[in-house]
């Protein structure tokens, strides 16, 4: 597959963290589409990702999801995509973010996402801990992930979705990062 310039946003961060709410007004302000990976991956397998888990394990989620990541880098119109939150985990989605998207990082705080994950029964990885805690614990391994495909990182929590938007906006816009994204 021949793949095109890097013309896309990517959002990274934990689950919660707002990339979803974020992309859809990054996505609409900049006029492109917005992608949802999780939904893509919904879409694909005709059931929820939940479920998705339960028939057939993390391994094989992580597998789809890194080859759908792939066909949404490799399109050749801009896009804003929120990605989930594990994506981080395989080196090969990391180069492919870097490598084809300008990618920010929303970094925000385990305790502000469980005050607003309150009976979350869609995530798989979230059922049956007590939500701030299992974030650290996620946290703690991704942290780095997170922070070495980042090109940018956005500090901010989830209630604070427009006031962070309109910030990366000008970020965006000044970088001119959907024409020619940063160098490193
Ligand atoms: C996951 C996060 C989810 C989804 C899947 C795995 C993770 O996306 O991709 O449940 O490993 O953190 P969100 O970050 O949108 O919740």
């Amino acid at each position: 597959m021949s793949l095109p310039a890097p013309i896309h946003i990517a959002l990274i961060g934990l689950p919660g963290s707002g990339k979803t709410t974020l992309g859809r007004i990054l996505a609409r302000n900049l006029k492109i589409p917005f992608v949802d990976a999780d939904a893509t991956f919904e879409q694909h397998v005709g059931t929820s990702i939940r479920a998705f888990f339960e028939q057939n394990g993390e391994n094989a989620f992580r597998e789809l999801e890194a080859e759908l990541l792939l066909k949404i880098l490799s399109r050749e119109t801009p896009s804003l995509i929120a990605t989930g939150g594990g994506v981080i985990l395989r080196a090969d989605n990391r180069q492919n973010l870097k490598k084809y998207s300008t990618v920010f990082y929303l970094k925000a705080q385990p305790e502000d996402i469980a005050q607003r994950m309150h009976n979350d029964s869609a995530r798989p990885l979230m059922q049956g801990f007590d939500p701030a805690q299992r974030l650290r614990d996620l946290l703690q391994i991704r942290a780095p992930l997170y922070e070495q495909t980042a090109h940018y990182t956005v500090a901010g929590s989830r209630k604070a979705s427009a006031q962070i938007a309109r910030k990366m906006m000008m970020q965006i816009e000044l970088g001119g990062f959907l024409k020619s994204p940063p160098s490193h």
